[in-house]
């Protein structure tokens, strides 16, 4: 599990650190917060981990600029090996409950679930990728898309909510 108190000076180094140099400096840094980091793991300037939920990032994976990760407790966010989170994107794990009148902000219950960014596939630049999805392996998530549901393996989708563009089948 991440250490909220490290991922905080975490965070504040990835965003003075270069953007495609000190890689293993990065992955160290990440390793000792309690993030899984595996090996070729690249991590671009300004990445940021939220919360201190699970967070795993495979062999040569990328994680692009600005690439935001939130982690409910009890929640994992497994980044496959290859696999690319391009710039800007946000990846989440949690909600707070859904009621008419409760508390929002304050309210410390809610739902969270993992998410998977599957091997090989490609999440393009500014896209939002929400609780529980499996992002399946090779698929492209065009740019700007928000992720409702499972994409398929081999597939290209887009749009807010992604839908299906084409099979790269
Ligand atoms: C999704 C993407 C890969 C599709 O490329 P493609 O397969 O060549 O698709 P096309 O350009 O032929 O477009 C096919 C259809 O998808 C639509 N489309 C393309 N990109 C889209 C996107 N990002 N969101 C929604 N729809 C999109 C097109 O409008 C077109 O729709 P139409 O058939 O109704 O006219 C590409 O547009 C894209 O978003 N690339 C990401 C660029 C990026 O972020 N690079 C950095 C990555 S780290």
């Amino acid at each position: 599990m991440i250490s909220s108190k490290k991922i905080y000076w975490v965070n504040l180094f990835l965003e003075i650190l270069p953007n495609s140099g000190c890689q293993q400096f990065k992955a160290r840094l990440l390793r000792w917060a309690g993030v899984q980091v595996g090996k070729r793991v690249e991590i671009f300037q300004g990445v940021k981990v939220q919360g201190i939920g699970e967070l795993e990032l495979g062999d040569g994976c990328f994680i692009g600029h600005e690439v935001m990760f939130m982690l409910n407790a009890g929640s994992r966010v497994i980044v496959e090996p290859e696999a690319i989170v391009g710039s800007r994107s946000t990846v989440i794990t949690g909600f707070h409950p859904i009621t008419p009148d409760g508390p929002r902000v304050l309210s410390r219950e809610g739902t969270c679930s993992t998410v998977r960014i599957g091997r090989g596939c490609s999440v393009s630049t500014q896209c939002i990728v929400l609780p529980g999805v499996t992002v399946g392996e090779m698929s492209i998530v065009g740019a700007g898309a928000t992720v409702t549901k499972d994409v398929e393996p081999y597939t290209v989708v887009g749009g807010c909510p992604a839908k299906f563009i084409r099979s790269l089948k």
